[in-house]
């Protein structure tokens, strides 16, 4: 439990410091492990973008009591659960009749199962559970989400409530998922909190079980991948799991340990949900502040005209995401998730304001706009670039019809993609 309102942060099996947290003043701290501070190595894990510094003084921050950082420094924030993770963490809470727990015993119940490799401690056990069964989470989970609807009491089984309360709340996101590992050899499924060894590869999977969007969003999500891949764009390996929810392999476990990951959010402290800092200028600048290489720049590129292109507007500050490489002491740019269509196709709705702006525009983005950023970050061949990117309509279309997308879902998203040229 979290006690006198403070944790400790631990990273690769060391404490770096603690958090506080005074909710009375709305205000959190951290303080660096002195000891941390003395190695040599490891002196880049939050990089230098003004809010944590490098120093041993308890360092005060109220700048972030708002729903996206709750509080407590984006580094931390970046671990708490984001919209969908919160609907089960509440869910759970309320079947153990638990109400109003601290940020820092969020922290707490995160423990050794968050995302990257951040680890808080002393932790909130709970019970382990080595099996999984799909159907039963998609049970659990209906469940909760239309008790969000009814707000009618129900009462949930608290062991399966558990077993999707200990891998859904991780990942960040708004659309119900959960983490799985998958033993390379037998290819036994486990929940993806207990191992992260080489033995296993481990998923983050985003279940089709939206019962009130009428269209296969993690198949459309998948042929997405599957152009994006074709183009050169770094993504993990994703499959479809029962021919229709989305899995990929998890980026912050890799080569059986954990990777320090943070989103850009996470790094910067810019709220991916205001539009204030939300550019893509920006995200450049970040790249750059990061010292990713040139290649990076251009991936990060041709991710922006892809994501123009083929209409993923939610292509918001936590939907960027960097990895630290503790050897080199530095980052770069994670591989793209959550590359897919963002907009209803049953909607006639057909336009929406793109969460990162380009020259200034969120609307209406034009070759002439795309070329700018290029010349700013001398990006070579971006007509080229672009091209190519059009080029992939006819197999995206492709793909519908051969993963069964229905020809109105089809014919919506080919109607939106947008000719940059
Ligand atoms: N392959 C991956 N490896 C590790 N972490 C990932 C991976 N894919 C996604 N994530 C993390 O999980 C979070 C949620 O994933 P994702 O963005 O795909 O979900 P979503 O619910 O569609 O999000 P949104 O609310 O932006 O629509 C991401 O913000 C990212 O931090
Ligand atoms: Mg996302």
């Amino acid at each position: 439990m979290a006690s006198n309102n403070i944790i400790n942060v631990n990273l690769f099996g060391e404490e770096i410091g603690r958090i506080g947290l005074n909710e009375h003043e709305k205000r959190s701290s951290f303080q660096y492990n002195p000891t941390f501070l003395e190695r040599t190595d490891l002196r880049n894990i939050f990089p230098e973008t003004g809010i944590i510094k490098r120093t041993p003084h308890v360092q005060l921050f109220s700048q972030f009591d708002n729903d996206t950082f709750k509080g407590i420094p984006p580094q931390f924030a970046d671990s708490l659960p984001d919209m969908f993770g919160s609907i089960i963490f509440k869910a759970w809470l309320e079947n153990k009749a638990e109400h109003n727990i601290t940020v820092l015993e969020q922290l707490a119940y995160v423990a050794n199962r968050g995302m990257g490799a951040i680890t808080y401690s002393p932790s909130i056990k709970l019970p382990k559970n080595a099996t999984i069964d799909l159907d039963d989470i998609i049970g659990v989970i209906k469940e909760v989400m239309d008790l969000k609807k009814s707000k009618e009491e129900k009462i949930l089984d608290s062991k399966s409530l558990i077993n999707i309360f200990k891998i859904g709340t991780s990942a960040g996101g708004a659309r119900p998922k959960i983490l799985i590992s998958e033993n390379k050899k037998t290819k036994k499924v486990i929940p993806g909190d207990l191992e992260y060894s080489d033995d296993y590869n481990h998923y983050l999977v985003k279940l089709a079980i939206d019962e009130h969007v009428k269209y296969p969003r993690e198949i459309v999500e998948y042929c997405y991948y599957l152009i994006s891949k074709e183009l050169g764009i770094n993504m993990m390996s994703s499959k479809l799991i029962d021919d229709k929810h989305f899995a990929t392999m998890r980026y912050d476990r890799q080569n059986g340990e954990k990777q320090h990951v943070l989103t850009a959010t996470g790094i910067t402290g810019w709220d991916y949900t205001d539009p204030m800092n939300s550019s893509y200028e920006n995200l450049f600048k970040l790249g750059s502040f990061l010292k990713i290489s040139h290649a990076q720049t251009e991936e990060l590129f041709k991710r922006m005209v892809f994501n123009v292109i083929y209409n993923n507007t939610d292509d918001h500050m936590k939907n960027h995401s960097f990895i630290y490489n503790k050897e080199n002491d530095n980052w770069s740019l994670a591989p793209a998730y959550d590359v897919t269509y963002a907009l209803n196709p049953l909607l006639n709705f057909k336009n929406t304001n793109r969460a990162l702006s380009i020259n200034g525009k969120r609307n209406n983005i034009t070759l002439s706009d795309i070329l700018k950023i290029a010349d700013d970050f001398t990006i070579k061949n971006p007509e080229g670039v672009t091209k190519a990117i059009l080029a992939k309509k006819a197999k995206l279309l492709s793909l519908f019809k051969e993963y069964d997308v229905s020809n109105k879902v089809a014919e919506s998203i080919d109607e939106t993609i947008i000719n940059l040229v």
